[in-house]
Order: structure tokens, then C-alpha cells, then sequence
């Protein structure tokens, strides 16, 4: 089975996320993007297009991409005229170079190796115009597997017409940091039952931050949350790489 796809998960991805932070961290990556004067935008990893009309709202000609044909199809019902392309990140190939790609909420580690996250990081640098911006929006693995290993937490969702028990349970595994998923819709007398999992590769700073320089990317400024901040690897959950291609 493919990892990482959200395959049989996706009809209720956005039902679990909370709606109040993405709300808040799109305008941030709004606030971030308008600073360079940016227009033409492409998400990578984009999923169901939670950032889609805030961006869109804020008058940025946004695009998505997606390897996941069931997240593409939720990213659909956001938007009828929004370009996406079914892609994986590490290879796809678009004729157009656009002012900033950004790719959030831990997308790039769905890629099982550093091999791959290099590859997709000098693909990315190919489809940027000169000086153009890359936000990555990656976890602080360090804080989050302290805090969270073996962890497993439980929510009721009220869905239409009936109710979403989700259990997720969160471990390390070697190199990767993993969610598995498990979810019951019940529905009147009826249910129906779901599993997914989500593999994030644990990678290095270090590495990462010299590859970017090495690839002829400017760190501007590592913010600590998916809504700003400083980074401070004791407290912060999140590494926010904001970069320029230079
Ligand atoms: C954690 S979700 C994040 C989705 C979205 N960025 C958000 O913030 O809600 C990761 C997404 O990466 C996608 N993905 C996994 N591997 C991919 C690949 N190789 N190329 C493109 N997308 C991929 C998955 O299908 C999923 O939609």
C-alpha cells in the first residue's frame, strides 16, 4: 500500500484539522508572500487546498500539486478553476516558473529519503523565477517526538448525517516519525471503518540548511510556528524555512 496519500482518509482530512490554525497560518504565509511582491504561486503537497481561497482571497494566482488523486479531488470542490496537477514533487515538470512555491504542513517528509527531498528541493529552485521565494513549513522533530512519542489521542467529529470517531497514534520508527490513522464514520445503523498512515522522514537541520545554501537558497528567517515566531528549538514546534533563490 502507498504511504503518505491520505488514500482512503481524504473525505475527512479537513474535518479533523483545526480550522481556526490554518486560518491563521495562511494569512501569515499571505502576509509573508505579499512582503516580496509575489503573484504566481505553487503549493506543493497541497492535499485538499486548505489555503487555497484564503490565497486566493488575498489576490495571489495560486496553483496546486499533489501526488494523492482522493486529496486532489477535495482540493477540487474548493475550487472549480484552480490549476492542479497530480505530480509527485521530486520529478514533475511544469513549463512556467513562478515567484514563490511553498510546500506546508510537513509535505516534503512524505518523501522517504533525504536523496529524494534534495532532488525536489533543486526541482523547486527549476520552476523559480530569479530571486524567487520557497516557504517550507516543516515540524521541529526534535520537540515533537520528545513530547509525543507513543502518543495516541482520540476526537468525535459530527459529520453529515452522522459522526467521525478518529484515533491517531503517533511513534518513531527508525528515520521516520509515524501517524497512523484509524477512523470510524457512523452513519444511522451503518459504519464503515478507515486506516491511514502517514510517514514523515525524520530529517537533520543541519543537512537540510547546508543543501539550501549549497542549491543557491538564502535563508531569510526560520519562524517557530505554522503562524510566525521566532524559532527557538526548545519551544517551537514548527521550522518555517522562509528562503530566496538567489
Ligand atoms: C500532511 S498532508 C499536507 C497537505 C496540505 N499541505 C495541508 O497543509 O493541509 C501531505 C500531503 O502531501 C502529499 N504527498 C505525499 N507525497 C507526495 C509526493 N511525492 N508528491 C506530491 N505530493 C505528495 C499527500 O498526498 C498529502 O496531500
Amino acid at each position: 500500500m502507498r504511504k503518505s496519500l491520505y488514500i482512503k482518509s481524504a473525505p475527512y482530512y479537513d474535518i479533523v484539522v483545526d480550522s481556526k490554525v490554518i486560518a491563521k497560518s495562511a494569512k501569515f504565509i499571505s502576509k509573508l508572500l505579499s512582503r516580496f511582491n509575489v503573484k504566481s504561486v505553487l503549493e506543493l503537497g497541497c492535499g485538499t487546498g486548505l489555503y487555497f481561497i484564503p490565497l486566493k482571497k488575498d489576490k495571489f494566482d495560486i496553483e496546486g500539486l499533489d501526488l494523492s488523486q482522493s486529496m486532489l479531488k477535495e482540493a477540487r470542490k474548493k475550487s472549480k478553476t484552480i490549476k492542479l496537477y497530480k505530480k509527485d514533487m521530486s520529478t514533475f515538470k511544469i513549463n512556467k516558473k513562478y515567484d514563490a512555491i511553498i510546500c506546508l504542513n510537513s509535505s516534503l517528509l512524505a518523501l522517504p529519503n533525504f536523496q529524494l527531498i534534495k532532488k525536489t528541493i533543486k526541482n523547486i529552485s527549476k520552476h523559480l523565477k530569479e530571486e524567487g521565494i520557497m516557504i517550507l513549513c516543516l515540524p521541529n522533530h526534535s520537540k515533537e517526538i520528545k513530547e509525543s512519542n507513543n502518543e495516541r489521542s482520540e476526537e468525535t467529529h459530527k459529520i453529515t448525517g452522522g459522526i467521525l470517531k478518529s484515533i491517531c497514534f503517533s511513534h518513531k520508527k527508525g528515520n521516520k516519525w509515524i501517524e497512523e490513522w484509524h477512523g470510524t464514520v457512523k452513519k444511522g445503523n451503518k459504519s464503515y471503518k478507515f486506516k491511514d498512515v502517514f510517514e514523515e522522514f525524520i530529517f537533520s537541520p543541519k543537512e537540510l540548511e547546508t543543501f539550501l545554501k549549497i542549491t543557491g537558497f538564502e535563508i531569510l528567517k526560520i519562524y517557530g510556528s505554522r503562524t510566525g515566531g521566532n524559532f527557538n528549538n526548545k519551544n517551537s514546534y514548527r521550522r518555517v524555512y522562509l528562503c530566496k533563490k538567489q
